[in-house]
C-alpha cells in the first residue's frame, strides 16, 4: 500500500516529501484553511517541493455541475500533470466525475462513506475513491470494512480505479486497511510520525548503546574506523 500525505504545511510537506516514502500530498479546504494566507500560492508552493511526477490531490469548492467542471480545468491548469481533482461523491459530483473523467482528467471522488459509492464512482470513471475510514469508525460505523467491501466490489469488477483510504486518526487504522486491498493511505503528519515511533525501539538502542560502551568506550564504530585508517 502506498504512502500519501495529508497535509498543506508546508514545512512538513518539505520534511516528509524529502525523508519518507511518500508519493504525493493531499489537500482538503479544511486542511488548506489550517494554513490560510494566499491559496493559490500554497498549491503552487506544494507543487513546486514535491515536482512534477508525484500526485497533488486538490478538492473542488464549488457545489454545482458547471461550476465543477470550470473549477477543476482551472485546478489542473495551475497545478499541472499528475494532479487529481477530489470532487466529493454527490449527484453533481459524480457527474462532474464522467464528464471529466472522459476527458482523460484524473478524478478523486472524495467523501466517500459506503462501498455503494465507491461503485458510482469507479463506474462514472474516477481514478480514486477516497474513503473516511476515521470518519465512519467515529460513528461506531465500520471505516476498515468499508474500505475491504470496496476493494471486494472493485476486485471482482476488475475496475481500474483505486482506493485512497483517507480520514485516519491511528496508526492501527492504517495498518488494518493495508491488508484489507487498500492500493494507498493518505495520512496526516502525527500520524505518520507515530507509524515509526516505538517505546521498545528506543529502549533497544539505548541497551545497545550501553552495551557498546562498556566493551569499546565513548567511540562510535565509524570513529573507530577512522583512527584504524589513519
Ligand atoms: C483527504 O484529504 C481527506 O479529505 C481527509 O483525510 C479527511 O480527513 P479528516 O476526516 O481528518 O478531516
Amino acid at each position: 500500500m502506498r504512502l500519501i500525505l495529508d497535509t498543506a504545511n508546508l514545512k512538513d510537506i518539505e520534511y516528509f516529501n524529502t525523508h519518507y516514502p511518500i508519493e504525493g500530498v493531499t489537500t482538503n479546504p479544511t486542511i488548506l484553511s489550517k494554513e490560510g494566507g494566499d491559496v493559490v500560492a500554497l498549491l503552487k508552493n506544494i507543487r513546486a517541493i514535491i515536482g512534477e511526477d508525484k500526485e497533488l490531490h486538490v478538492q473542488v469548492t464549488e457545489t454545482q455541475y458547471e461550476k465543477i467542471l470550470m473549477e477543476a480545468r482551472a485546478i489542473v491548469g495551475l497545478l499541472g500533470k499528475n494532479t487529481f481533482v477530489k470532487i466529493p461523491a454527490t449527484d453533481a459530483g459524480i457527474r462532474a466525475t464522467k464528464t471529466l473523467a472522459a476527458e482523460g482528467m484524473g478524478i478523486t471522488v472524495t467523501a466517500v462513506l459506503s462501498p455503494a459509492q465507491a461503485m458510482i464512482a469507479s463506474l462514472a470513471g474516477a481514478s480514486y475513491v477516497a474513503p473516511y475510514v476515521s470518519r465512519l469508525e467515529n460513528l461506531c460505523d465500520d471505516g476498515v470494512g468499508c474500505v475491504a467491501a470496496i476493494a471486494e466490489v472493485f476486485a471482482y469488477a476488475g475496475t481500474k480505479t483505486q482506493i485512497l483510504a483517507a480520514s485516519f486518526k491511528t496508526v492501527k487504522e492504517v495498518l488494518d486497511v493495508a491488508t484489507v486491498g487498500c492500493h494507498a493511505a493518505t495520512v496526516g503528519s502525527d500520524v505518520m510520525k507515530k507509524m515509526l515511533a516505538h517505546s521498545t525501539t528506543d529502549t533497544s538502542i539505548a541497551g545497545f548503546r550501553k552495551d557498546w560502551e562498556r566493551a569499546f568506550g565513548r567511540n562510535t564504530l565509524l570513529e573507530l574506523i577512522q583512527v584504524d585508517a589513519r
